[in-house]
């Protein structure tokens, strides 16, 4: 053990750093000189409790040292205030306090940790670095002096220099709220008072006395649904999650009617902002409560959206994303302040907007990319949303493309003859019995499937009110697979024999799911169309990066979230490709744009990726309009679709001497394609 005066050998884990510090230091001074990442939101005054650490007991022979609680100070009378107070775990000590008197071993645990690793709550275990671009600090401000005249903000200024040398990172500069609440805050605080610093150079907020907690919020916008996190801005901890519609919908259903309302009425797209923000201030205002807290307590807003809603909630006129050559009024990343755009929250938070890709592909498609970091690895990656456009990305560490597709909105149950929007009474789910034709499926909002017990009583309430895109995809994929659809997509009349489903239509045919949804050749014609447009689009990608198939493909958005990858596969909206290897991201924009809430890092990393994208324009590429009538038949007219024939038993196909070799190399290659 070392003696009082002496140089203490300190070891730090599980970060491992270590070196020699007078006896008497502290061990926030230790770990600062050590480059140890302890936090600290009051500047080591024993108030915030950011700094806890452990003591580490027994023999560490690795490292020479015999460490426990005698190697540290008694716990001092500060750290007994403050345990009252607050609480403290056994034994955890406060680092700023605590003094060293011997070798010691110190456990900084992650709570601790100013880039503590956030596990992320979704499925997977990706995790979010904490560097936020706004930090507390609590700071004693020097009084003024009749003899050394300076005004209030040169001292506090002053103090920021000096208390947080390694949080300043340039001339500071303050809002003017700052200066106009500048001097009664000093006041109230007695001198003491905790700045929100953003980006290490400008004062944003200013509170009197310790303020322990701010937050940031990350909000996803969707044409149809809002959804937002509101986080901690110190700890990063997730304080309230919600969502709501997006007002908007009663301007249109789906993006290119709200362009239109735009076009059409005068002043349209001024209303539409108007909604939307005021939809977003509701969101805000609601998570707030949620975690117990004001509107004003935000200090930071991170937003994405596909370019429409990223225009509309800028107040820019979306007007030139109506028609080609679909011009972004900026493509790079945006910040304001939140009045700007009419948000009511604390005077000084900011709104940071993730860069849109292309004229289609949106800051929500580079959310999605922040979070599933396709860049970041070897693997080839598909990243597809499916709206009225559809957002494809496809690549890896070493070149990225992006284009988009005009799928139009017949995944989204427009176009459909029995087409609905998600909701309570739309097919959802469909299995076709091949033998019999039957359909079995299951209705949103109702548990049982329509050949089990007490359907008809549980789908009472809403009744069957038609299909939505989930269920259209099942259905279409499910007559395919039963042969009642061929490949070339037509409704086979000729099953007509077997089932009295297979209805007349004019002089086509029909597929009669219940009394009121009918699959009509129609329908399977506008779903081929989007499909087609869909898979001419990745695949031109794949082809700019000599691609036959891809390791990975990640569904994002409500379509992601809601098909069954088996069905997108065996329609061909998306390629071949092993089934565990297709994940449906869910809120992945939603993560990115938390990414980017919690780590400045993650805004420099999006803007570079989206800067180095190459932007494919699918209407001007002379290849698109030959792949779409190669796509346009199920699964395709050449695609052998290998592994997916490993998994589903396909029909067996006529083939056509062009599209032969391709398909028949497939069979020999483990295809199971065989009559079912
Ligand atoms: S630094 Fe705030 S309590 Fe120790």
């Amino acid at each position: 053990m070392a003696e009082d005066g002496s140089v203490i050998k300190i070891v730090f884990t599980p970060s491992g750093r270590q070196g020699h510090v007078p006896a008497g230091t502290t061990v926030l001074q230790a770990a600062r000189t050590l480059g140890v990442d302890i936090d600290s939101v009051c500047g080591g005054r024993a108030l915030c409790g950011r700094c806890q650490v452990d003591v580490g007991t027994g023999e560490f022979a690795k490292h020479g040292i015999s460490s426990g609680p005698g190697s540290l100070c008694g716990v001092t009378a500060v750290e007994t205030r403050y345990a009252d107070k607050k609480g403290l775990a056994e034994g955890r000590r406060l680092s700023c306090q605590s003094t060293l008197l011997a070798d010691v071993v110190i456990d900084v645990p992650p709570e601790s940790q100013v880039h503590n690793q956030l596990v992320r709550k979704a499925a997977d275990d990706r995790q979010i670095e904490m560097d936020p671009i706004i930090r507390l600090c609590l700071v004693e401000v020097r009084e003024p002096d009749m003899h050394e005249p300076s005004g209030d903000l040169r001292r506090l200024v002053e103090a920021l220099q000096t208390q947080w040398p390694d949080r300043v990172t340039g001339e500071i500069d303050c809002d003017l709220h700052i200066l106009q609440q500048l001097q009664p805050v000093l006041r109230a605080g007695k001198w003491q008072v905790t700045v929100a610093l953003r980006d290490g150079n400008r004062i944003v907020g200013i509170w009197p006395g310790l303020k322990e907690r701010v937050a940031g919020i990350a909000i996803d916008v969707g044409s149809t649904t809002m959804s937002a996190h509101l986080c901690d801005m110190v700890t990063g901890d997730v304080l309230a999650s919600t969502g709501a519609m997006n007002p908007q919908i009663r301007f249109g259903e789906d993006l290119m009617s709200r362009v239109s309302y735009g076009i059409m009425n005068p002043g349209g797209h001024v209303e539409m902002t108007e909604a939307v923000i005021d939809g977003l201030q509701k969101l805000i205002t609601g998570a707030a409560e949620q975690a117990g807290m004001d509107a004003d307590d935000v200090v930071e807003i991170v937003l994405v959206g596909n370019p429409v809603m990223h225009h509309l909630l800028l107040g820019i006129d979306p007007v030139e994303l109506g028609g080609a050559p679909f011009a972004l009024a900026v493509d790079t990343a945006v910040e304001m302040r939140a009045s700007e755009i009419g948000l009511q929250v604390n005077r000084g938070a900011r709104v940071y907007v993730l860069p849109c890709i292309a004229g289609h592909v949106g800051a929500d498609a580079a959310g999605v990319v922040l979070a599933e970091a396709p860049q970041k690895g070897e693997v080839n990656t598909l990243v597809v949303d499916v709206g009225t456009n559809a957002e494809i990305v496809v690549g890896n560490s070493k070149r990225m493309l992006a284009a988009s597709s005009p799928t139009g909105p017949a995944f989204e149950g427009a176009q459909i003859s029995s087409g609905q929007r998600a909701a309570p009474g739309a097919i959802e789910r469909i299995r076709i019995n091949p033998e019999t034709l039957e359909p079995r499926f299951r209705v949103i909002g109702v548990e049982r499937w329509s050949d089990e017990d007490g359907f008809d009583e549980a789908v009472k309430s809403t009744g069957i009110t038609g299909i939505c895109g989930s269920g259209i995809i099942e259905v279409l994929a499910e007559m395919y697979l039963a042969e009642i659809l061929t490949a070339d997509g037509v409704v086979n009349g000729a099953k007509a024999a077997i089932s009295p489903r297979i209805e007349a239509d004019g002089r086509t045919f029909a597929y009669r799911v219940s009394d009121n949804v009918v699959v009509t050749q129609n329908d399977v014609r506008a779903i081929q169309l989007a499909k087609a447009a869909l898979h001419a689009g990745f695949r031109l990608l794949m082809d700019k990066m000599a691609l036959k198939s891809v390791d990975r493909v990640v569904l994002a958005g409500a379509f992601g979230t809601h098909i069954d990858p088996k069905y997108a596969m065996v329609l061909g909206m998306i390629p071949d490709c092993a089934l565990e290897n297709v994940r449906a991201a869910g809120n992945s924009a939603g993560t990115g744009a938390r990414m980017a809430l919690l780590n400045k890092g993650a805004r420099r990393e999006i803007e570079a990726v989206v800067r180095d994208i190459e932007k494919i324009e699918t209407a001007v590429e002379a290849s698109f309009q030959d792949q779409f009538v190669k796509a346009m038949a199920i699964p395709h007219q050449s695609e052998p679709y290998e592994k997916l024939s490993q998994a589903v038993d396909l029909p067996v196909r006529e083939l056509t001497p062009d599209e032969a070799p391709a398909i028949e190399s497939g069979r020999r290659r483990g295809g199971r394609r065989r009559s079912r």
